[in-house]
């Protein structure tokens, strides 16, 4: 190997990332490096920026703990979150829009077991149940690619509250509230009560906020409804339903709105019992049932 230059560092890393056994990892590897260096030659940092750099990644790691993933955090602001999810989308391009739910973020509020409902029933435990003008009634159907009607399938929604926040970061609100699993009946259909949700900001207080503001960049997310629908023999769906009348659905912090998943926020007739309907179906595609690790207990 020559000696190194600014001209040949490139070509001499690539030439040493060949040696990796791993054919992925060898891909990555390779392709990181060509992209890095792309971006430092297009960049070119002075010293301060890539101590600044550096400084970025450490914060990341050091606002980590059992609530907050910073390093997730900075993956969903910077749009990478949703790209990998929409690319890992495996339902053909050319499937009918109603033929198929587009998968959105899992997010970092999703808890494993939360209470099982009967179809109907509310899942908003807590004082803010006691706000009629909030009420909101969700039903719909979960159907097969191929359109048949699921039954016995499983829908387990969480939601923030109508002040923006999930029950475990609120000590107002009960254990579980704003979460819940609801089973398909023999047409497919489910359908249950609760309160509307409201935007909410993801956390500011670490590096990715610090970065939002010099972007000069709104933290919230739209008010939306998460959904994790499975079925044996059906691949799980994670994904989220955003309210149509929210005003920051163009700019939503993590880039996570697909205009397929946005709802419906009907206002009903009054009396019907609830301020707001909403009517959502949600589509399975065929594969492995395989569930993602719960980010908190
Ligand atoms: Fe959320």
């Amino acid at each position: 190997m020559d000696f190194v230059t600014a001209d040949n560092i490139t070509q001499q890393v690539l030439e040493v990332m060949q040696r990796t056994p791993d054919p992925r990892l060898r891909q990555i590897s390779t392709a990181l490096v060509q992209h890095l260096h792309a971006f430092i030659r297009e960049v070119r940092p002075t010293e301060p920026e890539f101590e600044a750099a550096c400084a970025f990644v450490v914060g990341l790691g050091q606002a980590t703990s059992e609530k907050k993933n910073e390093v997730i955090l900075a993956s969903d602001i910077l749009g990478a979150s949703t790209l990998i999810t929409l690319l890992n989308d495996a339902t053909p391009a050319s499937t009918p829009a109603h033929d198929k739910t587009d998968a959105a973020l899992l997010g970092p509020f999703w808890r494993a077991g939360a209470p099982e409902y009967a179809s109907g029933q509310s899942i908003a435990r807590g004082q803010e149940a006691q706000d009629v003008t909030q009420t909101l009634l969700v039903q719909g159907t979960v159907r097969s690619g191929a359109g048949e009607t699921l039954a016995d399938a499983v829908v387990d929604v969480w939601q923030a509250s109508p002040v923006g926040l999930y029950e475990n970061q609120d000590d107002a609100q009960p254990d579980m509230n704003l979460r819940g699993r609801f089973r398909t009946d023999a047409n497919g259909r489910f359908a249950f009560r609760s309160v509307r949700p409201a935007g909410y900001p993801v956390p500011t207080d670490g590096p990715c906020g610090e970065l939002l503001r010099a972007q000069r960049r709104h933290p919230y997310r739209p008010a939306h409804l998460h959904f994790m629908v499975s079925k044996p023999g059906h691949q799980v769906l994670v994904t989220q339903v955003f309210a149509d009348d929210d005003e920051r659905l163009h700019t939503d912090v993590t880039f996570s709105v697909v205009e397929s998943l946005v709802g419906r926020f009907e206002q009903a007739a009054a009396p019907s019992g609830n301020a707001y309907t909403l009517h959502y179906d949600l589509v399975l595609q065929p594969g492995e049932m395989h569930f993602p690790m719960p980010p908190i207990p």
